[in-house]
């Protein structure tokens, strides 16, 4: 599904979006993981962050300057009524330029809307969006192989998709990354989590 399509999707659904989500702490024990690699630095990026902002929250508490992107404006205008001291942008990651490169990114249940031919190019960005000794936090669909999935998401169908978990691992590690955890963290669900850290 092109990302623009996608973003329309989520416009719909902000609202609902934050009553569902509003005070969660889904994804907050994989973050907390995560920036038990991080060594030092202070920015980070929240990719696909959505408007309910847990985990800004949790980056704020421990002294990080959040930046966030969303390809959905309606997400965007919830999150900075939200969060007026994140530095927030409407943007598409698949063209999106990194401003700078960061301590921490995280993309939490978003890149996994990416048409499936955008990955590579996105985790590459991602892993050179990094700054030393970096950790990426992100969710994939899991299995072995590449593929599409469609879904219904608060009465909308989206589309998902994965290039198969052997595959995320080996382009991390010809970007410049290591990975320090794998998790099906619903399992039997087909969802993974994957900490990386720059080499
Ligand atoms: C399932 S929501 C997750 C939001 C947030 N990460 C959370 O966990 O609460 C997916 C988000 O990813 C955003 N998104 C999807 N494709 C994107 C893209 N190509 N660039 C930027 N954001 C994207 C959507 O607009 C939506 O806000």
């Amino acid at each position: 599904m092109d990302p623009l399509e996608t973003g329309h999707k989520y416009d719909a659904l902000a609202s609902w979006w934050l009553e569902q989500m509003n005070g969660s702490t889904y994804g907050v024990a994989a973050l907390e993981r995560a920036l038990t690699f991080a060594e030092e630095g202070r920015d980070a990026l929240d990719v696909g962050c959505g408007c309910e902002g847990r985990f800004f929250r949790v980056l704020m508490e421990r002294h990080f300057q959040c930046a966030g992107l969303d390809i959905s404006g309606e997400m965007i205008a919830a999150a900075a009524r939200r969060y007026p001291q994140v530095a927030l942008t409407v943007g598409d990651i698949c063209s999106w330029p990194l401003p700078r490169r960061y301590d921490v990114i995280t993309a939490w249940d978003s890149t996994f809307h990416l048409p499936l031919d955008r990955h590579e190019a996105v985790l590459q960005k991602l892993c050179e969006g990094l700054s030393r000794r970096g950790v990426l936090l992100f969710t994939c669909g899991g299995g072995e192989e590449r593929g599409i999935a469609r879904g219904e998401f608060g009465g909308k169908s989206f589309e998902y998709s994965s290039l198969g978990v052997p595959e995320f691992v080996r382009l991390l590690w010809r970007f410049g990354c290591a990975i320090q955890h794998v998790e099906y963290d619903q399992y039997p669900e087909n969802h993974v989590y994957m900490i990386a850290k720059k080499r």
